[in-house]
């Protein structure tokens, strides 16, 4: 065999910072075989990081550090994303006669309309999605994405304070469409909606996609946070311990039976809430299939619970199914934490399409 085609490609590791934890995947790549080398969970102290925007840079830094000691990865570059409900994206058409300089200048005049801030406080970027159909003057459609310059250099500043360097700041709806083929069991049809919901510690999201891509996406106030802090009012044990136990699965049968079970209720509630937003946001067609992310979506027979609830056929996520994983992968343990990891695979994933 030529041994170009069995090159290893070694990645970027992907950094999705989460309120309640930094979730680190590394991944490389063998022709077209993907690999888990490894991946870390680092849980953060709470005044970390509020509502999705990075409160503590040091304390992020320090969560990072520990995750890239835990993976013992010996990569050095990293990709993360800001959250899409900090971003303004927007499509524009622009005449594809202007040149590289043009075009940016024209992009900022068009930007400066539509962003509701200074845009000396905003990162913006731009990819030219190709010619406009059917156009009769000679026009490009553009993405335009902006979000406050702080949410990105703040992602930044922790990444490159814990010895990494920050190659890119994508966007995490991004981040979730490269990820969708990996999580889908078998291929969706062009016209099949599927849902992937990501229930984190604070933050229930709603993404449908069709054709591979996010045609709706929602975020609610919701999450694990409200289960954590019942059972440490109940039981008198401090969060990080709750925390820890519910992910090792150490809690108490009083626990589970009396708070964890009835919870696994609310969240189907919020789940039912989240679809019942989606169906009345225009006429669509009923989701064929309904993907589980997020720690909060690790709670035993939730999938199962859903399913019989909303009436859509549901399964946990777990995008490393097809991939080779390192043997030092403890794999009860990954598929534990597997739903977790989708949105930090994703960005993972990302240099692998340069
Ligand atoms: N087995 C489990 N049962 C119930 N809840 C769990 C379990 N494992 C983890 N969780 C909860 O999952 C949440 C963490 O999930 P995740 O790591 O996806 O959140 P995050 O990305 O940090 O938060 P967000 O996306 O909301 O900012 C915590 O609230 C935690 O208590
Ligand atoms: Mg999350």
């Amino acid at each position: 065999m030529l041994s170009f085609l069995n090159k290893q490609e070694k990645g970027w590791v992907g950094i999705d910072i989460g309120s309640s934890s930094v979730k680190l995947v590394a991944l490389s790549k063998r022709g077209k075989n993907l690999a888990l080398d490894s991946y870390s969970v680092v849980p953060l102290p709470a005044s970390a990081v509020i509502d999705s925007s990075v409160q503590d840079v040091g304390q992020v830094s320090e969560a990072i550090e520990k995750a890239v000691k835990l993976c013992s990865s010996s990569l050095k570059n990293a990709v993360t994303a800001v959250p899409s409900s900090a971003v303004i994206s927007k499509k524009i058409e622009l005449s594809s006669a202007f040149t590289e300089f043009e075009l940016e200048d024209q992009i900022k005049l068009e930007a400066d309309r539509f962003i509701p801030y200074p845009l000396d406080e905003v990162a913006l970027d731009f990819e030219v999605l190709g010619p406009v159909e059917n156009s009769t003057a000679e026009m490009n459609e553009i993405m335009l994405v902006a979000c406050r310059r702080d949410d990105v250099e703040q992602r930044e500043d922790a990444i490159n304070g814990a010895g990494l360097k920050c190659e890119v700041v994508d966007v995490d709806r991004f981040s979730i469409e490269r990820a969708y083929p990996l999580v889908l069991a078998e291929a969706a049809t062009g016209s099949e909606l599927v849902g992937l919901v990501d229930i984190g510690a604070s933050t229930l999201t709603l993404n449908v996609f069709k054709n591979g891509e996010i045609v709706y996406n929602r975020e609610q106030a919701f999450g694990g946070n409200d289960l954590s802090n019942v059972i440490h009012q109940q039981s008198g044990m401090p969060i990080a311990e709750v925390e820890h136990q519910l992910r090792s699965g150490e809690l108490s049968e009083e626990i589970l039976q009396t708070l964890v079970i009835p919870f696994r209720s609310t969240v189907s509630q919020q789940v039912s809430r989240a679809l019942q937003f989606f169906y009345s946001s225009g006429p669509h067609n009923e989701l064929s299939k309904l993907y589980l992310l997020g720690g909060t979506a690790t709670i035993g027979g939730l999938a199962d619970q859903l399913q019989a609830e909303v009436g859509v056929i549901t399964e946990t996520a777990n995008p490393f199914v097809s991939m080779a994983v390192d043997s030092k992968i403890n794999p009860s343990r990954l598929e534990r934490d597997a739903p977790t990891l989708v949105k930090a695979c994703g960005l993972a994933l990302r240099c692998f399409e340069q």
